[in-house]
């Protein structure tokens, strides 16, 4: 079986030989360097560059693993240790490595996912802030934080588009859109790095899964995929492609199949596309055991194939599969894998080492003082705050219930108003629950002057029991208002957490049933690392907010959002259905040549028996305490040349009676093409603060790229015709419509 071509694998090594004369001076100072490092190396060290290995034991009690690290190490083995982190532990691994020959030091990775030792929001709630700069703020305090104890590298941004809800790793990514997660993947690099990398306080940022991991069969883990090039291209690859244009320093590949092929043994995605293609200059880090997993895949009958595989495929640094250590000095030898081929990842790894500023000061990172400061930062947890507050997103209101005015007896009710290891959800790294607040310390402390709380856990979060209940009921009917504090526990998204069912798990729905039924108006928060399914409560509740997990402040952002110190701006970043049966549910769907158009009418149509084809709450939804007038639609021309930018600006009217944000979308239609088309795309957004009664011109400026599409074969391409340009709050309420035509 071929798995490779060789043309291509020799058009990817050039990076290095270019000429510095068109590399900048540090460019060329450090491949000179890399040069100098490689030409020392016995072939043995070469393959140890691309050797990574967890730390947990590295640093633990003795143990014949701890012995077997610390060797590796020490002889020039390793490349890059995860997992090893604090001040104290990465210094004294750092020092086993420069007992090596050639004194290389390793890298140390770690998930930064969302916060090192500040918690924030998880990846998916700070999407609903669509707030770029919020996002990256937060990337940067995380890595502030982690480099100050010694990290270089964090495995994030997880650029993943997520369609399916039961994915638990729907949770790390910025949902389901292209557009608005690669305009996240693009702020979450930058504040990772730092304007430059080698910057003291930024940390490699990898970008991952690479890639469609996140189209996995059936929203089960690890799961295959099967996908058309012009979906590939579309949809997942551009949130990797505006990471690598942000200077992201490292890709990881992905446990999934596609089309057939392991991403980790892809020639097609890692030297085609990355390497190729995009020209992609840092290196790739397989998944954790990714090379080895060729073998049940069925695709390599052995980890020696696996490793033939892999490295011609372009994977440079493998995650814990002990592949290249055990097989690749073999496969040189018996010309399986070019020595030209693996020369060019130890360039790729050398090189980040030095850009790093590790070949200067292997310890530059690992700072007693500095991660003393770092991680006492009263600044951090306000930002924290802050994002916590933008990521909520108001689902409903009805009669402003919401915010909470004047004295009122609240009763805190249900199994996570108390919460507080849930609040960090999974991917945390030193998660100090005890110091988080839960919605009921927020709430305490926020309305400790005004109003008296009385509280009932209700029901377990998962289980049968209903012996809560009577006490819950009881609270209730002593309150003027009752907020309930639902949703599925914190470690049940992340890695390996896939749903079938996304219901509220136990009996949660039921018991907001019967404290509804108290006939006393009902707030719901609901807590998730997905979006889940809460039909009754949608129907029956007086007010509903969505809280995803939004970190170590979440009770106190919570607070302020009842209190009305802020008005709440999120919009969801990815579709809630109403039943797991319309999974995957997503905006931009394919209109289909029959679809519904009178609801009642669904005879021979693009739709179900049982329930109506729109989802629960729409991508882009969500509501403020205050409203907001969309007017004067202006385009600069009806009729669009080829390269000309169209000018498009609206009018958009605070019209409540309190200060707010709104984030004001974009969408487009090509309404006729050689391809169907999605019946509305994302191609831009603006976030912006209103007082009462203020009104303010925005502009937007869509350049013709905005309008292509991939096509395979031809790549992206525009076509002339009619396109429908849609302007609004939410993706289903787009209050503006008009048309313009592309010559
Ligand atoms: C496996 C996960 O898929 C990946 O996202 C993570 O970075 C690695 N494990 C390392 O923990």
């Amino acid at each position: 079986m071929k798995k490779y071509n060789l043309f291509t694998i020799l058009l990817c090594c050039n990076f290095f030989t270019l000429s510095p004369l068109i590399l900048s001076a540090q460019d060329a100072r450090i491949v000179k360097r890399v040069d100098s490092v490689l030409r020392l190396m016995t072939l043995k060290e070469k393959i140890g560059q691309l050797n990574q290995y967890t730390g947990t034991e590295v640093t633990g009690p003795a143990s014949d693993r701890k012995n077997t690290l610390l060797n590796d190490i020490r002889s020039g083995m390793v490349g890059s240790m995860l997992n090893v982190k604090g001040v104290k532990d990465t210094r004294e691994i750092q020092a086993v490595a420069l007992q090596s020959r050639l004194k290389i030091p390793l890298l140390f990775s770690l998930d930064v996912i969302h916060g090192y030792k500040t918690v924030f929001p998880v990846p998916l709630a700070e999407a609903a802030s669509w707030n770029m700069d919020l996002i990256r703020q937060s990337a940067h305090i995380s890595a502030k934080e982690a480099s100050a104890s010694g990290i270089h590298w964090t495995f994030a941004p997880m650029v993943d588009i997520a369609r399916d809800p039961r994915w638990g790793r729907v949770m790390e990514g910025a949902g389901e859109d292209t557009y608005l997660g690669a305009q996240i993947a693009k702020a979450r690099v930058y504040g990772f790095q730092g304007d430059r990398l080698g910057g003291i306080d930024g940390i490699m940022a990898c970008a991952k899964h690479f890639a469609a991991y996140g189209a996995a069969f059936a929203g089960r883990d690890y799961n295959p995929v099967d996908m058309s090039e012009q979906m590939l291209h579309e949809v997942y690859l551009p949130p990797f492609k505006a990471a690598a244009d942000a200077g992201v320093a490292t890709f990881m590949n992905s446990f999934n199949t596609l089309n057939g092929v392991p991403a980790t043994a892809s020639v097609y995605l890692q030297r085609d596309i990355l390497k190729g293609k995009w020209n992609y200059k840092g290196f790739v880090v397989s998944d954790w055991g990714s090379i080895r997993e060729m073998i049940p895949w069925g695709y390599a009958g052995n980890l020696n194939e696996a490793a033939e595989f892999a490295m011609n495929a372009g994977s440079d640094m493998d995650m814990e599969s002990s592949a290249y250590k055990q097989e690749l000095e073999a496969l040189i030898k018996a010309g399986k894998v070019k020595l030209s081929l693996l020369d060019d990842a130890v360039k790729r790894i050398l090189y980040k080492k030095i850009e790093l500023g590790l070949f200067d000061d292997p310890y530059k990172f690992s700072n007693v003082e500095r991660e003393k400061q770092a991680m006492n930062d009263p600044q951090h947890a306000l930002i924290a705050r802050n994002v916590a507050e933008q990521s909520i997103i108001l689902l409903k209101n009805e009669q402003h219930v919401l915010p909470i005015k004047g004295n009122q007896k609240i009763a805190l009710i249900g199994p996570l108003v108390k919460a507080k290891a849930d609040l960090a959800s999974t991917w945390t790294v030193y998660a100090d629950t005890a110091s988080m607040t839960s919605v009921y310390e927020g709430l305490k402390h926020k309305f400790r002057n005004k109003s008296s709380i009385s509280y009932a856990k209700g029901c377990d979060l998962n289980g049968n029991t209903t012996a809560g209940f009577e006490e819950a009921i009881q609270i209730a009917m002593a309150s003027d208002l009752v907020i309930m504090v639902l949703g599925e526990a914190g470690d049940m998204s992340g890695e390996a957490k896939s749903r079938s069912n996304i219901n509220l798990p136990g009996q949660q729905e039921a018991l907001f049933d019967v404290v509804k039924a108290t006939g006393k108006q009902v707030v719901v928060v609901v807590m998730g690392g997905r979006p889940l399914i809460f039909n009754h409560i949608a129907e029956k509740a007086d007010a509903i907010i969505y809280a995803f997990w939004l970190g170590a402040e979440a009770g106190n952002a919570l607070a302020n959002v009842f209190s009305g110190e802020y008005n709440p701006s999120g919009k969801l970043p990815i579709t809630f259905p109403r039943s797991v049966g319309q999974i995957p549910l997503f905006y931009n769907y394919l209109n289909t040549g029959r679809p519904v158009g009178n609801p009642k009418e669904i005879r021979y149509r693009s739709a179900y028996i049982d329930s109506p084809n729109s989802p629960q709450y729409a991508f882009g939804y969500g509501l403020s305490y205050t409203t907001f007038s969309y007017s004067d639609l202006k385009l600069s021309t009806k009729t669009l040349k080829k390269g000309e930018p169209l000018r498009v600006s609206i009018k958009l009217t605070n019209t409540g009676d309190v200060k707010g944000e709104e984030v004001v979308q974009l969408y487009l239609q090509d309404k006729v093409a050689s391809l169907a088309r999605p019946v509305k795309e994302l191609k831009d957004f603006r976030k912006l603060m209103l007082n009462p009664g203020e009104s303010q011109e925005l502009t937007f400026t869509i350049g013709t790229d905005k309008l292509a599409f991939y096509k395979s074969g031809a790549g992206w391409i525009t076509e002339p015709g009619v396109f429908k340009l849609m302007i609004g709050g939410s993706s289903d309420q787009t209050k503006l419509e008009t048309e313009f035509t592309l010559q």
